[in-house]
């Protein structure tokens, strides 16, 4: 740290965390006081690799915009926001962030360049960490050097607190790429005053990616020291999300039922023993969806708007869905759509194994998604064996998302393992009936015959009797609308989450 950022640091009053309720003009150092909105409120920042609407590949950037302006709206919480500055964040964007000076942030023998830009917007403030060289690239992941440009990330997140006068009460990290900021928080920064009463949340929003790298780049590229590796090691490796987890006072996952099911192997990715361990400070919370942003009745994407009460306009996104994938106009044929990331953990084999026969009933199908290059294949292929019923877009579009999720009638989503999915939210909100499989978020969310379907065991003909139970129900009118106004009133907004997140930051404040 250089002179100048430890003599702001030290004018930066360090509340006590039984202090954290009092008001900063009635603490001792403030002079002549300038009025600060945010004054008395608990301080929270999240650390998160994305977040909507700069930078998104996922859910965990909807939840990371979303939920930090949940909270900034309850007006108890002052959120910051830390993600880094891709270049593949839009210029629209970009061009409005302030740059507010540099830093240079130590790594082992590193030491790199930290431009620092931020941004307010919905009452949160955002800050965006620059590094060309780690960040002036395409995409956000999937790089050989990934582990030094998150550890340079995490590390960066510590050093620029003096900078911009910021000592959270709760650092809330999100998933391995943020996990590095807790270990540091808790090996090498805490035993300053400044750091010392910061506490960690971690959120795990999927288990599957751990950040595991072999243990020779320890302390060369993470700078952990010797001591310590006890708390990263793994099964012979290091294991960021393991570290974060010993390192943290709480941990999290995005439902109940995840963090249930995480304790066991079946979904653990070999981790279950650290989860079991350390369930004494587990806890599972639901994530939200934006319901400014996800709203049928303004959505600027749909054909028409409609509301719960008035479906009338989801005909009309029905049959311009219809026209513009070119398919049959046929306002009583029900669609079936899925919108996922094509890999294996969505379930997509359960649809391969039993789509030809489900095609056979009066249906159309209607796919949006990239990714495992032989599900992209497999699913062009149907459109063209089957060009009146089925309907493959393999592509990432936003636009489009919104017109299937608006114009189809039932939503597949049959997960072999789903930390929360937001997808059925949306879907039950424009008054699509998700058929989900009962695993985590999707078990927390659609409850069979109340919003939706749902089946019990991984089993492709499960699925296909609950798929043909909906498709048959659909033909009933008068129930099936009342199932769509459930499903569409059910409340997946971030206010039931947002309090739950209000009382664990509470509880770690204790
Ligand atoms: C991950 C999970 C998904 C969850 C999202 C946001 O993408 O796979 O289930 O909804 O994070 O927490």
């Amino acid at each position: 740290m250089d002179s100048t950022k430890i003599t702001v640091a030290k004018a930066t009053a360090r509340r006590k965390v039984s202090e954290a309720r009092i008001p900063a003009h009635e603490s001792t150092v403030s002079t002549v006081a300038p009025v600060d909105p945010n004054a008395g409120k608990t301080k929270i920042l999240f650390v998160a690799s994305e977040c909507t609407p700069y930078i998104a590949t996922g859910g965990l950037a909807e939840v990371i915009g979303s939920l930090s302006k949940a909270l900034a709206a309850t007006g108890r919480f002052d959120v910051r926001v830390v993600v880094p500055l891709y270049s593949d964040i839009k210029w629209e964007y970009k061009q409005q962030f302030n740059y507010i000076g540099n830093i240079y942030v130590p790594l082992a023998w590193r030491n790199q360049y930290c431009g620092i830009f931020s941004y307010e917007k919905d009452g949160v403030t955002f800050y965006f960490l620059d590094n060309e060289f780690y960040f002036k690239r395409p995409g956000c992941y999937g790089y050989f050097d990934d582990g030094e440009r998150f550890a340079f990330f995490s590390r960066s997140v510590l050093e620029i607190m003096p900078f911009i006068n910021f000592f959270p009460d709760i650092m809330h990290c999100h998933d391995w790429q943020a996990a590095l900021a807790a270990i540091y928080l808790k090996t090498n920064y805490c035993f300053n005053e400044q750091y010392q009463y910061i506490r960690a949340l971690f959120t795990i929003h999927n288990i599957e990616y751990q950040g595991i790298y072999s243990l020779d780049i320890l302390s060369d590229l993470f700078d952990i020291y010797g001591r310590y590796k006890y708390l990263v090691e793994y099964n012979n490796s290091i294991n960021l999300m393991k570290g974060a987890i010993e390192c943290c006072e709480k941990f999290s996952t995005v439902s109940p039922t995840y963090a249930q099911e995480i304790k066991n192997p079946y979904f653990a990715h070999d981790l279950d023993p650290i989860i079991r361990r350390n369930e004494f400070k587990l806890c599972g919370i639901l994530n939200g969806i934006d319901y400014v942003s996800y709203n049928p009745e303004t959505d600027t994407h749909l054909f028409a708007n409609y509301s719960a009460e008035n479906l009338s306009g989801k005909a009309v996104c029905k049959e311009e869905l219809q026209k513009m994938l070119g398919l049959p106009v046929k306002p009583d044929t029900p669609i079936v759509a899925m919108i996922s990331r094509l890999a294996a953990h969505k379930g997509l084999d359960l649809v391969t194994t039993v789509i030809d026969e489900i095609l056979q009933d009066d249906v159309q199908f209607v796919l949006l998604g990239t990714g495992e290059s032989h599900f992209e294949g497999w699913f062009s292929d149907l459109a063209k064996r089957y060009p009146d019923k089925v309907s493959a877009n393999i592509v990432f579009n936003g636009d489009l998302s919104r017109k299937i999720y608006s114009g189809s009638d039932i939503f597949l989503m049959p997960s072999k393992s789903e930390p929360c999915g937001l997808s059925q939210m949306i879907a039950a909100r424009y008054a699509t009936i998700p058929v989900v499989r009962e695993t985590g978020g999707l078990a927390d969310s659609i409850h069979a015959l109340e919003n939706g379907y749902s089946f019990t065991n991984y089993n492709a003909h499960d699925m296909m009797y609950v798929v043909r139970q909906a498709i048959s129900d659909y033909k009933n009118k008068e129930e099936w609308t009342k199932l769509m106004y459930r499903a569409a009133t059910s409340d997946f907004s971030w206010n039931q989450s947002a309090k739950q997140y209000e009382a664990l930051y509470e509880d770690i404040l204790k």
